[in-house]
């Protein structure tokens, strides 16, 4: 089929890559001429992996471009994936979404064409993305009636493993209020859905994947799975934290009790690893979001707006855990291990690593930052934050009073923690994400703490 994809950042460029990938004919369109040059000469704007690889195999199926004359009229599927940052009040910025649907509308053929919504949208964005693409497509073809329906397909990949959720996902959700839309998006998902392709050998099938469960339901429906699903993941998160801080002061093992709460499978083991909590693009924004949609409907949100609440106390707590610890902070040196929101990913966007060395600037301590991957982009982003940037471990730890471990990347797990431990004037370490080996720290002679 022949698919054209508008925005390539995590979202647009992982699902057109994937496309390409299974056998369809996609245009990658982005307005950022620069991305698109660096994409034709096979530079991947982002840090994804296997992106690059799979982005090879799937180039004879893909073009790059800024034209929206050459990408839509031939499309049959159309799908936006724009970003919708948060603005200072927690609803998201529509303008990209409105620039897209306005643009798509001109440039329509009047062909059937179905419009899909890739990107988190306020519930409701389906109707009002409708009337943008019928006005432009009317304003520039006169009375002739545009014939295209507008759908939603909320994405659920997670970065880091964005190729992994594309082609093996636990579900596929679509929405639309008229079938033919369903019927061609069925169509197009039809290759994952029956997992008819050949596995790349570097994202192999897992065992457990055969067919692909199908939601297909209305337009509302599926715009509301996206942030219900999101605000679920986020307050079992939170939940995990709050059961944490209780664990804390009775003397119980966080992690043994997510095991034992985890293995009950009507709750699951995944998303209960306590720590430092949840950070990235969607979590915050998503669940924002819901509290601001109910609240125009008169409703409210306690449980998520909860969550949200507990994990802006997890950031504070890391400052308090090293205070009581360190009793003073003023003119300590402090390193953090991990700037991105989470391993596996170059991202900022709302990662807890941001507020806290912010906080920790502010008491006046001296903050050594490292990052595998995010290093340069923290520098780039946060640049106007007086830290020292350490291109190593070893470079961080020299003269540190504490260590904080924010991301989890699997390196951290395994340095030469004793060898580390001689180089800090005070070898203490509060594991954000009990992700480290506490008898191995301790042995070595670490304080180890955690936040719960
Ligand atoms: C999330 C959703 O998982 C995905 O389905 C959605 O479409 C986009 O948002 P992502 O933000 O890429 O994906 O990352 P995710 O793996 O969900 O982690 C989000 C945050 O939660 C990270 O900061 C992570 O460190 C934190 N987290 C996750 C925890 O603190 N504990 C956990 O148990 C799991």
């Amino acid at each position: 089929m022949r698919v054209a994809i508008i925005g390539t950042g995590y979202v647009g460029l992982t699902t057109g890559v994937c496309l390409g990938f299974i056998g369809h004919s996609v245009s990658c369109l982005d307005t950022d001429y620069s991305k698109i040059a660096a994409l034709r000469a096979g530079e991947i704007p982002i840090y994804e992996p296997n992106l690059s690889d799979l982005l090879e195999e799937a180039r004879p199926n893909l073009r790059f471009t800024s034209s929206y004359a050459e990408a839509i009229p031939d499309a049959e599927v159309v799908f936006i994936a724009v970003g919708t940052p948060p603005t200072p009040s927690g609803a998201p910025n529509l303008e990209y979404l409105s620039q897209a649907a306005r643009c798509i509308g001109q440039h329509m053929n009047g062909d059937f064409t179905v419009v899909v919504n890739k990107s988190t949208v306020p519930i409701g964005s389906g109707n009002w993305v409708d009337s943008l693409l019928r006005e432009s497509y009317e304003q520039r073809h006169g009375t002739k009636s545009a014939d295209f329906a507008v759908a939603s397909n909320p994405e659920f990949l997670r970065e880091g493993s964005a190729l992994h959720d594309s082609l093996y996902p636990d579900r596929i959700v679509i929405g639309a209020d008229e079938s033919r839309a369903l019927e061609l998006l069925y169509s197009l998902y039809r290759p994952i859905l029956d997992q008819t392709f050949n596995a790349p050998t570097y994202l192999p099938r897992p065992d457990w994947v055969s067919a692909i469960p199908l939601v297909s339901t209305d337009l509302a429906s599926a715009e509301l799975i996206k942030y219900a699903a999101n605000a679920f993941l986020a307050l079992k998160i939170s939940f995990i934290n709050e059961i944490g801080l209780l664990a804390e002061r009775v003397g119980a093992n966080i992690s043994e009790v997510a095991r034992g709460i985890g293995l009950d499978s009507r709750i699951g083991s995944r998303f209960l690893n306590a720590g430092i909590g949840w950070g990235g693009s969607c979590f915050g924004k998503d669940t924002a979001a819901l509290v601001a949609t109910a609240g125009e409907y008169g409703l409210s949100m306690p449980i998520v707006e909860a969550a949200r609440k507990i994990n802006c106390r997890q950031r504070d707590r890391v400052v308090e855990k090293l205070l009581h610890e360190l009793k003073i902070l003023k003119g300590r040196t402090i390193g953090i291990l991990g700037l991105a929101f989470k391993p596996n990913t170059d991202d900022l966007r709302e990662a807890p690593s941001v507020e806290i060395v912010q906080k920790l600037v502010d008491r006046g301590v001296r903050v050594k930052v490292h990052d595998p991957i995010a290093l340069d982009r923290f520098q780039r982003e946060h640049g106007a934050m007086s830290v020292q940037s350490c291109k190593t471990v070893e470079e961080v730890v020299e003269g540190c009073d504490a260590l904080v471990l924010v991301t989890e990347w699997n390196e951290y797990r395994d340095l030469d923690w004793e060898t580390l431990a001689a180089k800090m004037r005070c070898p203490v370490v509060l594991d954000g994400r009990h992700a480290l080996d506490r008898e191995k720290l301790t042995r070595a002679g670490y304080q180890y703490l955690t936040l719960a």
